[in-house]
């Protein structure tokens, strides 16, 4: 493996950070394209039929341009819905995201988990699937929230984020039966995790809980034994629609990523 072929994150807008992040610890000098599509975003308000026909040919044509050696879908809602058609398009390792249900039931000890995610996310069948496989003893209530991706895509931004506008948004999850003895919740978008600061203080108490930790250590097992640069190169992010706004670049280079590039 040439130690230039990068890594190469997947997501509608900004909510793949929250796995580069972790990401980045563990191999601080891998070379990394980050791929926002923008001109599809948002995902969770789409039908699973339009992304099932956008993300593979999209993923195929960024594979062509980078030559990645790996491919993270760090978006849980394409992750859901298309993870085994992207996998079937691309000939490299393709890591998805799935909704850390599991470490939730662990975690949970009022056994009323919550699951936040986008309205795509939390309808697939294969959250059924997780929660009966691993939260069959806990009440697992979900909810999706459009609001929550577009705060956090504000917040990185530069924008001000209003508390009461997090609040509202988390309000009809808890308002559900047995919605206020949640104690754990998952963050099945991973835009989330970039709010979770807000999010802690609109539901105190509550502990999140997000894949973004697990993907990471999934790259780098992947991974091992390939060479990397001695230092680490600057990052491309690459929008698929318009260019980011100097404050959402001033953001992405703090994630490292200082060259803007759109398709
Ligand atoms: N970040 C994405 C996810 O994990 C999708 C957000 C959106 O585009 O709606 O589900």
């Amino acid at each position: 493996m040439h130690p230039a072929a990068p890594l190469l994150f997947f997501d509608s807008g900004v909510g793949g950070l929250s796995v580069l992040g972790p990401t980045r610890l563990l191999l601080p000098t891998a070379p990394i394209v980050y791929v926002a599509d923008s001109a599809g975003y948002p995902y969770g308000t789409k039908s699973d039929a339009e992304l099932a026909e956008r993300l593979p040919a999209l993923l195929t044509r960024l594979v062509e341009l980078f030559s990645p050696r790996l491919a993270v879908i760090a978006c849980n809602t394409a992750s859901t819905i298309a993870l085994d058609h992207v996998r079937a398009a691309l000939d490299i390792p393709v890591v998805g995201t799935v909704p850390a249900i599991k470490p939730a039931a662990v975690a949970s000890k009022s056994r009323v988990i919550g699951v936040l995610g986008t309205e795509a996310t939390v309808r697939q069948l294969y959250v059924d699937d997780l929660a009966a496989r691993f939260a069959a003893d806990c009440i697992v209530i979900r909810h999706g929230s459009p609001e929550l991706v577009a705060i956090a895509e504000a917040k990185l931004a530069g924008e001000a984020i209003d508390p009461h506008a997090i609040a509202a948004a988390v309000r009809p999850m808890l308002a559900q039966p047995r919605g206020a003895e949640i104690d754990t919740i998952v963050l099945a978008c991973t835009h989330f995790p970039l709010i979770a600061e807000e999010l802690g203080l609109a539901m105190p108490g509550v502990t999140f809980v997000d894949g973004g930790p697990g993907i990471a250590r999934r790259v780098a097992w992947l991974t091992q034994g390939q060479a990397w640069p001695d230092v680490a190169p600057v990052g491309i992010a690459l929008f698929t629609g318009a260019a980011p706004s100097p404050a959402l670049a001033r953001s992405l280079d703090r994630f490292g990523l200082g060259t803007i590039a759109t398709l």
